[in-house]
């Protein structure tokens, strides 16, 4: 059992965020969502848990489909966004730093979806190991986040924050394609899909938005 953290810079950046995180112009959320659309659906129709749900945006398009879903976040604020979505009420939210033990028993989902979460997250392999713990076998790890190759053109999570009016950066960790890898092979899980994502009007030569990653539990 990790020990409880405080609340960080991170959530509380967030809790800030949430009030127009659905609302600016963020083309890294919006093309993550066409990702996820795009999957295979047989991987959202078992138990899902959501790590990082944030607003809601991914957790209202799971409802519907999914037997279940279990939705995970740091901010209380994006929590009470999603909480608020249509057809979202069979879903459980819970307030959960995804850094410590996750609020779930062994072997009880079929697919855990991680989007745009990672780069908040300076230790990868406490999260491989969680999703490989909760996860029933052959059940699959889906990962969207901000490509490795953005982040090294400097790019990450930031915000106009309508407090101060000013450009706000929200506290990111550089992980590379590497990093990823090697975390789900430590942990035991099995690539099964790698996808560079551009956004549609990019050309074949620009660098990927976003990097998706499936992983299977054996
Ligand atoms: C960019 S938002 C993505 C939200 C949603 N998944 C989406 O795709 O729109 C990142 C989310 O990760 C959450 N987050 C970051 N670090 C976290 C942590 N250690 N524990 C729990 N949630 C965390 C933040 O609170 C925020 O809601």
């Amino acid at each position: 059992m990790s020990p409880k953290l405080p609340p960080d810079e991170v959530s509380t950046a967030y809790d800030v965020w949430a009030d127009v995180y659905d609302s600016q112009t963020n083309a890294t959320r919006d093309l993550d969502a066409i990702v996820l659309h795009a999957q295979d659906p047989a991987l959202f129709q078992g138990d899902v848990l959501e790590i990082g749900c944030g607003t809601g945006k991914n957790t209202e398009w799971l409802a519907p489909r999914a037997r279940s879903v279990l939705a995970l976040d740091g901010s209380e604020n994006m929590l009470k966004r999603a909480r608020q979505r249509p057809g979202v009420q069979h879903v459980r939210f819970l307030q959960h730093d995804l850094r410590e033990t996750w609020p779930a028993p062994d072997a009880s989902f079929d697919t855990v979806t991680c989007n745009l979460v990672l780069e908040h997250i300076e230790g990868l392999s406490f999260v491989f190991s969680e999703a490989k713990r909760v996860l029933r076998p052959g059940g699959s790890f889906f990962v969207c986040e901000l490509h490795p190759l953005r982040q090294l053109q400097g790019k990450q999570a930031h915000f106009m924050n309508p407090q101060t009016g000013t450009l706000q950066m929200v506290r990111a960790h550089l992980h590379d394609i590497s990093d990823y890898l090697n975390a789900a092979l430590s942990a035991g899980l099995v690539l099964a899909q790698a996808q560079d994502c551009r956004d549609a009007s990019d050309p074949r030569t620009g660098v990927p938005r976003l990097l998706a990653l499936r992983w299977r539990k054996p």
